[in-house]
C-alpha cells in the first residue's frame, strides 16, 4: 500500500513532539489490558484487513452517511457533503487501519497521534485538505463513541478469514484495545486534564 497520500504525515519530521511521553503510553497499553498475545494478534488483524479496507471504508463512510449530525462534519461551504474533502479523508483512513495493526509504537507513532488528534479539534480540522467545511470540529463525544462502531462492524471481515472462535475473539478484543488506545489519545488536545 502506498504511503504517497496527500496528507498523509506519518514520520513527518516537521511534526509537533506529543505532549503525550511514552511512560504515559506505557501506562494507557496497560489499561486496556494490552498484551503480546495482543501483539500477535493485531498483526494477524492486519494481514487480513489490509487487502480489504477499501470495503471496510465502503462500510464506515455508509455509517457516517447514514446520520445527518455525523456527516455533517464532512459539509462544504454549501452544507452538502464535500465530496473531494470525504475522498481525501478516506484514503488517510484506510491507510491508518494499517497503521494501526503494523506500526511500532514509537515516538513518530505518538506524534501521529497528536497530529491526528488535533485534526479533529478546531486546531486543524480541515487545514490539511484546505476544506472550507463548515465544521469545525468533531465533538469529542462523538470520538470516543465511535470506537463501537469501528469496532463492532470489524468483526466480520475478520471472520472472513478466520473460523477458530478463540482465535477470532483475540483478534476482536486486540484490535478493541487499539481503536480505544488511539481514542483516547486523541481526546489529549480536546481536554485539560487528559
Ligand atoms: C475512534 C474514533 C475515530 C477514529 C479512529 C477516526 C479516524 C480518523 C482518521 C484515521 C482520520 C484521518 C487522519 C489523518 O489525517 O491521517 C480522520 C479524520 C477525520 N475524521 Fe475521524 N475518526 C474518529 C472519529 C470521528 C468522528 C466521530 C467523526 C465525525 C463525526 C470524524 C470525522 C473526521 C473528519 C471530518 C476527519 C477529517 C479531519 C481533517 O479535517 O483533517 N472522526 N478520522
Amino acid at each position: 500500500m502506498t504511503t504517497n497520500i496527500p496528507g498523509y504525515a506519518y514520520g513527518d519530521p516537521g511534526l509537533v513532539t506529543s505532549p503525550v511521553t511514552l511512560e504515559d503510553l506505557a501506562k494507557l497499553e496497560q489499561t486496556v489490558l494490552w498484551t503480546e498475545d495482543d501483539a500477535r494478534a493485531i498483526a494477524r488483524a492486519g494481514e487480513i484487513l489490509a487487502p480489504r479496507v477499501g470495503r471496510v471504508l465502503d462500510v464506515w463512510y455508509g455509517y457516517v452517511g447514514s446520520h445527518p449530525f455525523l456527516i455533517e462534519t464532512f459539509a462544504g461551504a454549501d452544507g452538502t457533503p464535500d465530496a473531494g474533502y470525504l475522498g481525501a479523508v478516506r484514503a488517510r483512513f484506510e491507510r491508518w487501519i494499517v497503521d494501526l495493526c503494523t506500526r511500532t509504537r514509537d515516538q513518530d507513532w505518538l506524534d501521529y497521534q497528536h497530529e491526528i488528534g488535533l485534526r479533529h479539534t478546531s486546531a486543524k480540522k480541515n487545514l490539511t485538505d484546505n476544506s472550507a467545511s463548515t465544521s469545525l470540529e468533531i465533538p469529542l463525544r462523538y470520538l470516543v463513541a465511535f470506537i463501537v462502531p469501528l469496532t463492532v462492524t470489524i468483526r466480520p471481515f475478520l471472520a472472513e478469514e478466520i473460523t477458530d472462535a478463540n482465535e477470532l475473539d483475540a483478534v476482536y478484543h486486540a484490535w478493541l484495545k487499539a481503536v480505544t488506545l488511539t481514542a483516547s489519545l486523541w481526546a489529549e488536545p480536546y481536554s485539560q486534564s487528559w
